[in-house]
């Protein structure tokens, strides 16, 4: 594989773009704005809610409608498979006091929702979950969740997981609540939308902090000023990106650059795993824009072997470990992936789903409660299941690339990165 390709906007960045430009005032431009699955779920949510966008090309316009509660009283915003779209909504309604239900599709309906429900009651917030068993059998609350409005105050919270969803849900409310709310968090979550709200104008008491330390961490947040309008061209998707770097790892003599890649610390696990598997991985033209660094990134094949993903990394390579995977199948040697628990509570348990699909190509691979071990060295290929599974489905068809693979359901890879085949193509696959 050889070339220099970009990948669609960050999918992280998109849907808080658009929907703190909801929050905002005035009207807000956002360029290479990506058109996937789950992205048009954000859109589609708010505009149920009364607060429409309209995507021309790769540019998003939005009027806001300020701070304050949406437009429609009483509407069901549909949230698709889209987790980012509701626990970020769910942040902003309660924030705002705004009468709502939030539901999605049969998928999302099974993810976890009381790691937000019970601090936004904390807060104040009045509002009810519906129960439900998540992927691994556990009994939780829930979508639908009904919004009946509420006042809400600050509230001093230690998070229970290190999810960038939940204290993203958890800061957005805080912007409406009176007092100073203080959170901890237990891992290096990503911090796109402390920069991005920075870069609107809130939180502006808040001091310059280092994301990989900030976690362990209070971040104070009072209530804050009108955001501003938002005029930016997103970066690339480094989660998109890492799809392509792990088949160019995995592809003898291949060098493949990916342009304009948001690489903040909190996101880059990946690129740290590639190059401790061997890969020659090199960032270059590093600039930095609304707060976020933005990079080139060039990775050239070499031998790999397998290595120990944990800590810290896992938080920092999270949406990336089906990636990771398939490099791990071609490496030497064992890779281990543990405290990784949270991995059972996305799309699909992704770790069983891994531990499964692979297992049908013929991998060496045990699974744990927190993670998988991959024993390397190639696989023979077969069929394998995408499970619904966006990530899971592109993972696989990385392992195409080396084997006899035939990939059932892959059309869910549209969910997140719908030009992967092609892009693929252009790089000589
Ligand atoms: C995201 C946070 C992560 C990640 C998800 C996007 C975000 O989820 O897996 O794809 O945009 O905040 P958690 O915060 O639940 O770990």
């Amino acid at each position: 594989m050889l070339g220099t390709v970009k990948v669609p906007g960050d999918k992280s960045l998109a849907h808080r773009a658009v929907l703190f430009a909801a929050l905002a005032e005035g009207e807000s431009e956002i360029h290479d704005y990506p058109d996937s699955g789950v992205t048009r779920a954000m859109r589609g949510a708010l505009s149920s809610l009364g607060v429409p966008s309209t995507l021309e090309g790769d540019v998003l316009r939005l009027k806001g409608n300020g701070f304050r509660p949406f437009p429609v009283s009483g509407a069901v915003a549909y949230c698709g498979n889209s987790a980012t779209t509701i626990r970020l909504l769910a942040g902003a309604l309660a924030g705002t006091g705004s009468v709502a239900v939030l539901d999605g599709s049969e998928g999302l309906r099974k993810r976890p929702m009381n790691r937000i429900i019970e601090p936004l009651r904390l807060m104040g917030a009045d509002l009810e979950g519906t129960p439900g068993v998540a992927a691994d059998g556990r009994h939780v609350l829930c979508a639908p969740i009904k919004f009946k409005g509420g006042t809400l105050k600050g509230i001093d919270y230690s998070l229970p997981v290190a999810s960038a969803q939940v204290l993203s849900c958890l800061q957005l409310a805080a912007l409406g609540a009176s007092g100073e709310s203080h959170f901890t968090v237990p891992g290096p979550v990503r911090d796109h939308t402390v920069r991005m709200l920075r870069a609107m104008g809130a939180f502006e008491s808040l001091t310059p902090f280092d994301p990989l330390t900030l976690s362990r961490h209070v971040i104070p947040l009072t209530s804050s000023s009108p955001l501003k309008l938002l005029k930016w061209r997103l970066p690339g998707d480094i989660s998109s990106a890492a799809f392509l770097l792990a088949a160019a790892a995995i592809v003898p003599g291949s060098r493949v650059t990916v342009k304009g890649v948001d690489v903040n610390p909190t996101r880059t696990g990946v690129l740290d795993v590639l190059s401790a598997m061997g890969a020659k991985v090199s960032v270059s033209e590093y600039r930095e824009d609304m707060g976020e660094p933005v990079a080139d990134v060039t990775l050239e094949s070499a031998s790999l072997k397998g290595v120990v993903i944990e800590g810290d990394l896992v938080v920092r390579s999270i949406d990336e470990i089906p990636a990771l995977a398939a490099v791990a199948a071609f490496a030497e040697g064992e890779t281990v992936v543990r405290d990784a628990t949270e991995l059972r509570y996305k799309e699909t348990d992704r770790i069983a789903a891994v531990v499964t699909q692979f297992r049908a190509l013929g991998a060496d691979v045990r699974e744990m409660p927190d993670g998988f071990v991959m024993r390397g060295g190639g696989l023979k290929g077969g069929l394998a299941k995408a499970n619904g599974d966006h990530r899971l489905a592109m993972s696989l068809a990385v392992c195409a690339l080396r084997a006899p693979v035939t990939v059932e359901g892959a059309e869910i890879l549209d969910e997140s990165f719908p030009s992967f085949v092609p892009t693929l193509r252009s790089l000589g696959v």
